[in-house]
């Protein structure tokens, strides 16, 4: 299988100093921002930043793989953001503020024409559209699934901007868990990641400092089906990188299930421990096997 991406570090297009911690940060993307981190006095610098960085290393020599956050499509940004950055062949695309699949689709057009432009493989470019920025967008979720977008590699959600666009002064309870709306979008994105056959990706946690918070709230996170989150500091990747792995407990647990059907040819359902399993217990532990092996942990 392939390695689902488990950690994407934001990283200011206009920061010299933060650009350069990028190879040494672990994480498996890294988004150098061209929008909401960058002031509009330093968007042209930052595209001409970002773009040196893309080309000191060529995609197959990455450390990880960097990806481009461009400005939003009704700024008229964006596609001179993608004109800036292509020819440093980034791995993939984030693209904020969108309403649904129909906002993908003229990115990904643009895409089309710049990988001819570039002598880029065709299609090769990915996408993580951040899906529920806008009031509109959690209306179009579902349409991702039958939208044929072939760049597609994940869908991300946004709570900050979602706040602002509906005027809620805040987006999570005195107890940290997330207001009712905030948590409906964030179930519809994993659910429409999932009926996209793309990766969930579960948003920021703001406070960069709390890193047990972090550390709980991810591993509730890939329990409910996310296979990763964004990060904004340096220090949260190595937390969320353990946090979407499989751990030690579920690789030894996911032998058992499978060992516990393998001694029970033909059999639909096995008992274990006292508990039963069937089939798609035996699917998850294949899962759990296989991800293991794609992050090294077996
Ligand atoms: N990427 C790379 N390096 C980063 C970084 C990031 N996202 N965030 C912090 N660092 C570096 C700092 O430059 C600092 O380096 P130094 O030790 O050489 O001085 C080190 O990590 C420690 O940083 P710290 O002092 O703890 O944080 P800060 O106050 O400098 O920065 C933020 C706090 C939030 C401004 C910063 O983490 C940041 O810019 N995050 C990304 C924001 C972003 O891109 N937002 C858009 C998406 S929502
Ligand atoms: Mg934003």
């Amino acid at each position: 299988m392939d390695r689902p991406i488990r950690s994407l570090l934001f990283i200011p297009g206009d920061s010299e100093k933060k650009i350069a911690k990028a190879p040494d940060c672990g994480a498996d993307v890294v988004i150098f921002d061209l929008e909401d981190a960058v002031a509009p006095e330093n968007k042209s610098a930052a595209r001409e930043l970002v773009f040196e960085t893309l080309t000191q290393t060529v995609p197959e020599h990455r450390a990880m793989q960097y990806w481009v956050r461009v400005n939003p499509l009704d700024t008229g940004m964006t596609k001179s953001d993608l004109a800036a950055v292509m020819a440093g062949r980034p791995d993939g695309i984030v693209q904020p503020k969108t309403d649904g699949p129909g906002c993908v689709r003229q990115i990904s057009d643009m895409l089309d024409a710049l990988e001819r432009e570039h002598g880029i493989q065709p299609g090769l470019t990915g996408i993580i559209p951040v899906a529920t920025e806008t009031a509109r967008a959690p209306f179009h979720l579902g349409e991702f699934a039958d939208a044929g977008l072939d760049r597609l590699v994940g869908l991300t959600w946004g709570a900050e901007d979602l706040a602002t666009a509906i005027g809620a002064s805040g987006n999570r309870l005195p107890d940290g868990q997330w207001h009712e709306t905030f948590r409906m979008v964030r179930s519809l994105t994993l659910l429409a990641a999932h009926a996209a056959e793309a990766q969930a990706i579960d948003t920021l946690y703001a406070d960069f400092r709390d890193l047990e918070g972090l550390k709980a709230e991810s591993e509730l996170s890939r329990s409910e089906g996310f296979s990763g989150r964004l990060a904004i500091h340096p220090a949260q990747v190595a937390v969320i990188n353990q946090a979407y792995s499989p751990s030690l407990d579920d690789v030894a647990h996911a032998r058992e299930v499978i060992a516990a059907f393998a001694n029970n040819p033909g059999a639909g359902t096995v008992g274990l421990d006292g508990k039963m399993l069937d089939i798609p217990h035996l699917k998850q532990a294949e899962r759990i096997m296989a991800l293991a092996d794609a992050y090294g942990i077996v």
